[in-house]
C-alpha cells in the first residue's frame, strides 16, 4: 500500500495564486499500471525492461501460462493468480479489470504481466479501457507471442523469400464466417491460436477454401518450456485426425500451417490410428 508521496509540496493554481499543499493533506494519486508481456515460457524471453518493472512491482496480476521460474523475478511483490484457460478455472474479465484498478488505487507499481505479447488474442484492450476509464495510467511493454516463439523452436523463418511474403496469426475458438475462413486461407503462413479443440475442423475449412491438402502443419506445444513438442504433418493429416492423441491437453499449442514448414525440426505424424486400424480392416 502507498500512503502520502513524499517530496516537495504540490503546486496548484486556484483564483490566480500558487498555492502550495503538503502531500498530507492530498489523497494518494492512484500508482500506474504495467501491461507486461511475459513472452512465451522461458523466464530469460522475458524483455529487460518487463524483467526490471517485476524487480520493481508491489503487486503482480499473472496469467495462468506464466512460468514459475518468471515470478521468481519479483520476490518482493504480492502476487495475484488471475488466469484464465479454457475449460479450467477463470477469472471473469470484468474481475479482472475490477482487481487492477482496486490494486492501482492502494499500490503505486502494478504490473499485470500476460503470457507471450499482451496485445495478441489476450483481452488487453479490455483492461486498457478499463484503466483508462477509471483515470489510472497504463504503459503496455511488449513481449514474444508464442507464434515467434513456435517458429523459432521448428528452425523455420515464418516469410522466406519466394514462399511466403505474408503471415496470419489468427484463431478460431468459435464457429468462424467464410469470409474469414478465406482471408486466413490466403496467407502465407498462417498461426492459429488455441486451436487444439478445433484443429480438425480448422484443417478441414481451409482444405475447402483452397488450401492444398499436402501443406506442411507444424504444431509446437508449450514453446521454449521443458515440457516442449513438436510435431509435424499434413493438412490432410490433421483434418483426418492424425494428431488428436498426440496434443496433451494440459498444455498450450499453436498450429503453424504453411510451406516454410516442410522439413522442420519435429516428429513426424502420418496417419491417425483410427484410419491406420481402418485400413488394416
Ligand atoms: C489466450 S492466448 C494468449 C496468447 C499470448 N498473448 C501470446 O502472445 O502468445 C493463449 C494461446 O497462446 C498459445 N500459446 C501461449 N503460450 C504458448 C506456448 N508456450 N507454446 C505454444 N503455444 C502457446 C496457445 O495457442 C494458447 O492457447
Amino acid at each position: 500500500m502507498h500512503g502520502p508521496r513524499k517530496g516537495a509540496g504540490l503546486r496548484l493554481h486556484q483564483n490566480g495564486r500558487i498555492m502550495t499543499t503538503t502531500h498530507s493533506q492530498s489523497a494518494p494519486a492512484p500508482g500506474k499500471v504495467y501491461l507486461v508481456g511475459a513472452g512465451p515460457g522461458a523466464a530469460d524471453l522475458i524483455t529487460v525492461r518487463g524483467a526490471r518493472l517485476l524487480a520493481e512491482a508491489d503487486v503482480v496480476l499473472h496469467d495462468a501460462l506464466v512460468e514459475p521460474e518468471m515470478l521468481a523475478l519479483c520476490p518482493q511483490a504480492k502476487l495475484v493468480a488471475v488466469g484464465k484457460r479454457c475449460g479450467k478455472h477463470s477469472s471473469a474479465q470484468h474481475f479482472i479489470n475490477k482487481q487492477l484498478i482496486d490494486h492501482a488505487r492502494t499500490h503505486r507499481r502494478v504490473v499485470r504481466l500476460k503470457g507471450g505479447d499482451p496485445m495478441l488474442f489476450g483481452r488487453a484492450d479490455e483492461e486498457l479501457r478499463a484503466l483508462e476509464g477509471a483515470g489510472i495510467e497504463v504503459e503496455v511493454v511488449p513481449g514474444i507471442t508464442a507464434a515467434l516463439a513456435g517458429a523459432a523452436a521448428l528452425g523455420r523463418s515464418l516469410t522466406l523469400r519466394g514462399v511466403a511474403r505474408s503471415v496470419a496469426f489468427a484463431t478460431q475458438s468459435r464457429a468462424p464466417e467464410s469470409a474469414e475462413i478465406a482471408a486466413q486461407a490466403s496467407a502465407d503462413s498462417l498461426v492459429y491460436y488455441m486451436g487444439r479443440d478445433a484443429a480438425q475442423r480448422i484443417a478441414g475449412e481451409l482444405i475447402d477454401a483452397g488450401k492444398p491438402a499436402g501443406t506442411p502443419v507444424a504444431i509446437v506445444e508449450a514453446a521454449t518450456t521443458p515440457r516442449e513438442r513438436r510435431a509435424l504433418l499434413s493438412l490432410q493429416a490433421l483434418r483426418d485426425g492424425a494428431a488428436s492423441s498426440w496434443f496433451d491437453a494440459a498444455q498450450p499449442s499453436v498450429l503453424l500451417i504453411g510451406d516454410v514448414f516442410a522439413g522442420a525440426n519435429a516428429q513426424r505424424i502420418s496417419r491417425c490410428t483410427a484410419q491406420v486400424a481402418r485400413e488394416a480392416a
